[in-house]
């Protein structure tokens, strides 16, 4: 039976799946992944030394300009039919839950409900200095498309520099999302890891510890993630691709 096949009855089958996302899902909706090299103005940079306190300390207007010039493009680009069928999965017996990496929001406007963020999300900033969550009015999300550099908006209570509501490289998860990713994942029969690159940790342990905890383990990627663990399957191709053949098998 080929793997797809053998994908298929295990969906099938399942009452619990956890759908674990990286920037890879989004990739076909327009948003950049975040190893690929960017473009543009960024283009002299890497998206991991922007993702970091320190830089922020050092350059606020570039750290702050980027996450707009992202929260912008995310505002613009549209969920794609892997987000979609993720969302349309779900219903009847079978439970999906969805825990992402992304700092998008595609998921949820693909239909998903209580998607467990552990990278945070553009839509939540919050104050560098005292932590208090901010909104930010519609000026203050205002950006130019090709990006820049801005200074970012000041917290109303302390007067800190806002800072985006995302995790850091160096930074704990929110407690409470990895609480309850894990206890998801150690429920699941089956997780389907969609688009990450398995690099950056705690978040790339959810695999093993679906695995560990007896679920199968599907990983659907352009490129060959897998690790050949005994329960574990690998679905190369584009998550549209291969989540929209899974859907039209199962639904
Ligand atoms: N379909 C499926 N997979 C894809 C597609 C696609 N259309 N396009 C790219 N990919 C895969 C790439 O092969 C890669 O394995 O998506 C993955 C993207 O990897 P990363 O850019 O490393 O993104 P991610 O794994 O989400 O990064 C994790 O690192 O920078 C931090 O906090 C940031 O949440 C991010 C974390």
């Amino acid at each position: 039976m080929s793997n797809i096949e053998i994908a298929i009855s295990a969906l099938k089958a399942a009452r619990k799946i956890v759908f674990f996302t990286g920037a890879g899902i989004s990739a076909e909706s327009g948003i950049p992944t975040f190893r690929e090299k960017l473009t543009g103005i960024w283009e002299m940079y890497d998206p991991q030394r922007l993702e970091t306190a320190k830089a922020f300390k050092k350059n606020p207007a570039l750290v702050w300009g980027w996450y707009l010039w992202r929260r912008n493009l995310v505002a613009r680009a549209l969920p794609n039919a892997a987000h979609e069928m993720i969302s349309r999965l779900g219903g009847g017996a079978r439970t999906i839950t969805v825990i992402t990496q992304n700092i998008d929001n595609l998921h949820e406007r693909a239909g998903s409900e209580n998607v467990i963020h552990l990278h945070g999300s553009l839509d939540r900033p919050a104050c560098f200095a005292c932590k208090r969550p901010a909104d930010l009015t519609t000026e203050q999300t205002k950006v130019s498309e090709v990006g820049e550099l801005i200074e970012p908006p000041r917290c109303l209570k302390c007067n800190g520099r806002l800072r985006p509501g995302v995790v850091w490289f160096g930074e704990d998860l929110p407690s409470g999302a990895w609480k309850s990713a894990v206890s998801k994942v150690q429920a699941c029969d089956v997780l389907v890891s969609v688009g990450t690159s398995g690099i950056v940790r705690p978040a790339a342990d959810i695999p093993e510890i679906a695995q560990a905890a007896g679920a199968m383990v599907i990983h659907v990627n352009i490129v060959d993630v897998g690790l050949g663990e005994l329960n574990e399957l690998m679905l190369v191709g584009s998550a549209v691709d291969v989540l929209s053949v899974i859907l039209h098998r199962i639904d």
